[in-house]
Formats: structure tokens, sequence, C-alpha cells
């Protein structure tokens, strides 16, 4: 399993589809939205023998260039379990580090459990907001934030 930051190419926009499609049953992405997070953003993919089995998508704040919000996080479902979400993730992170992003922020369904263990337990998120129909009525979710200064990977979350 490798991570890589992924460029703009025809093939590339519609493996990140593929993914995207596999892993939600609501989507979010499309031709047009995956080519201006390439080129304006960051797309990170976990990559399997050359094949993508996952991806990551960040913005730069507005407000303050050194915060990303994590857009969306996929792994394909005939390989969620194995490790990839979390090792995507924690790659995707020190990456940005290496960019001069100092923290990071998400938002989360509360019934996430899956995603929440990751990002919690495992990266270190702390509850920032509880934002109550942020996505239209009745769909609330979790605001969470992670400070990168210092951060050294999951294996040192308290
Ligand atoms: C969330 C997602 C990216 C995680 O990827 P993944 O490859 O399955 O993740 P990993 O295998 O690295 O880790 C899964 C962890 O969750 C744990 N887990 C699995 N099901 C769980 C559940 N129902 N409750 C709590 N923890 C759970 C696993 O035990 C594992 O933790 P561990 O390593 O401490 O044992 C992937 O499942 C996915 O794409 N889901 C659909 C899209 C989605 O929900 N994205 C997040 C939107 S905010």
């Amino acid at each position: 399993m490798i991570v890589r930051c992924i460029e703009k190419s025809r093939d590339s926009v519609a493996s990140i589809l593929r993914v995207e499609r596999d892993a939600f049953t609501e989507t979010l992405q499309s031709r047009w939205s995956v080519p201006y997070h390439m080129r304006h953003g960051r797309v990170y993919g976990l990559f399997v023998d050359e094949v993508l089995k996952g991806f990551t998508i960040f913005l730069r704040s507005w407000d303050d260039p050194c915060i990303a919000y994590l857009v969306q996080i996929a792994v394909q479902k005939d390989y969620q379990g194995n490790g990839g979400g979390t090792f995507l993730l924690q790659e995707s992170l020190m990456s940005l580090i290496k960019e001069g992003i100092t923290s990071v922020t998400l938002t989360v369904d509360p019934r996430n459990a899956r995603a929440l263990h990751i990002y919690m337990e495992k990266m270190g998120f702390q509850i920032a907001d509880y934002r109550h129909d942020e996505y239209g009525e009745g769909t609330d979710r979790y605001y969470l934030k992670l400070d990168l200064r210092g951060w050294g990977g999951p294996e040192n979350v308290p």
C-alpha cells in the first residue's frame, strides 16, 4: 500500500469517481468537482499494486491558510477493514504537515462509528462543535478538529 498526491488526468478523475461511487450511497463528486480539487486543493490516493483503492480530498481554509478541511475520505468497499483508511489518513496528514498545515477540520455523521473511531481514537481528533441541520433539516454533524503541531501519528495518540 502506498499513498501519494494525485494530479489531474482523465484516468485519475475516473478512478476517484469509481471509488467514490463504490464507497458512498449518496455521492458528492462529479467530473466537474474532482478536477478543481486536484488542481486547487490536495487529493491523495491509496494505491495497491498501482490500483486506486481509496482517496482523501482536502481544501485549504480561506480565513487561515494553515487550516485544511477534509472534504472526503473513502476506501473501496472490498478493501475496507484492511487498515487502508487509517494508513491513507495518516499519510495524508503527514504530507499536509510538510506543506505547513497546522490543523485539520472535518464534519462527520455522529452515527458513523467506524469513521469516528479512526478520527478520534486513532488520529486524536476532538469534537469542536455539534452542528444541527448542517446539511439540511435533520442532518446533523460533529465538527472535529486535530492540532497537527507536534502530532506524531496514531502511535502517539493518548
Ligand atoms: C471510513 C473508511 C474510510 C475507513 O476505511 P477502512 O479502510 O475501512 O479503515 P481501517 O481498516 O483502516 O480501520 C477501520 C477501523 O474501524 C474499526 N471499526 C470497524 N467497524 C467499526 C464500528 N462499527 N465501530 C467502531 N469501529 C469500527 C476497525 O476495528 C478499525 O479499527 P482498528 O484498526 O483500531 O481495529 C471506509 O470505511 C469508508 O470508505 N467508509 C465509507 C465512506 C465514509 O464513511 N467516509 C467517512 C465519511 S466522514
